[in-house]
């Protein structure tokens, strides 16, 4: 198979018949060691962490699939940790997508002035752009137009599908008694019309997840849903 990427938690790889496999790594995000889902390095190995992630991915876009929201999935092995999916075409180098139920993280450090700690928000979304050398940048609809990265048309459709999904894994998770504060997602143009698509991964390292006010890890996260 061809590789077509080496990234920092998954490789991509291109199948024979054109559709890619990502294989999740046992790599996970994190500086001087410690353990940080933000993070844009990474920071240590820990053993079945891709498999501990491919699961959750897999439960989600079943779910996401099976509510009729596009995405690249088509199939997942947990024993080899590798996902088959559609490629996906990127909107400029590629997008991240946030959606807030709580005012947390990022969120609360800028706007401070407006909501305290923790306040609910009614599921807002930001989008940023993809750049490690400027810390992923926030960007609005018109900046994503005038920089040719989307059209206003597909940043609709990746707000409407952002609120859809996020619903679906708010319940999924309250199932268990947990909370999501906040998830992030990645978009991309999918098939021959291009469709707007849900790509990459939703694992515990994508959200922020709480159980009676108390943070849950990614890797205990996983443990907890299964
Ligand atoms: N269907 C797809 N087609 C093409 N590329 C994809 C698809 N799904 C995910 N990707 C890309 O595969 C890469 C997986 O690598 P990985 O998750 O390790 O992330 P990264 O790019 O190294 O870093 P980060 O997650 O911090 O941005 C990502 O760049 C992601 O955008
Ligand atoms: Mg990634």
């Amino acid at each position: 198979m061809e590789t077509v990427y080496i990234g920092k938690t998954k490789d991509v790889y291109r199948k024979e018949d054109g559709n890619f496999l990502l294989k999740f790594k046992d790599d996970v995000t994190g500086t001087d060691g410690v353990f940080d889902p933000g993070a844009n390095t990474v920071g240590l190995t820990i053993e079945g962490a891709g498999q501990a992630g491919l699961r959750l991915t897999q439960f989600f876009f079943e779910k996401i699939n099976a509510a009729g929201i596009p995405t690249h999935y088509i199939d997942a092995d947990i024993e080899q940790a590798t996902m088959t999916v559609k490629p996906a075409q990127m909107f400029g180098e590629g997008v991240e997508v946030i959606l807030r139920y709580r005012a947390v993280g990022s969120f609360h450090r800028r706007y401070a002035k407006y909501c305290n700690e923790g306040d609910a928000l009614a599921g807002y979304v930001e989008v940023t752009l993809k750049d490690d050398d400027r810390n992923d940048p926030l960007i609005t609809a018109d900046g994503l137009e005038m920089l040719g990265i989307m059209t206003k048309q597909e940043y609709q459709t990746l707000v409407e599908f952002t609120k859809q999904i996020g619903e679906i894994v708010k319940g999924e998770l309250a199932k268990k008694e947990l909370e999501l504060y906040d998830i992030k997602f990645e978009f991309g143009r999918v098939g021959e019309d291009n469709h707007v698509a849900l790509i990459d991964e939703i694992s515990g390292g994508n959200m922020r997840v709480y159980r009676n006010g108390e943070y849950i890890e990614p890797l205990q996260l996983e443990k907890l849903m299964f």
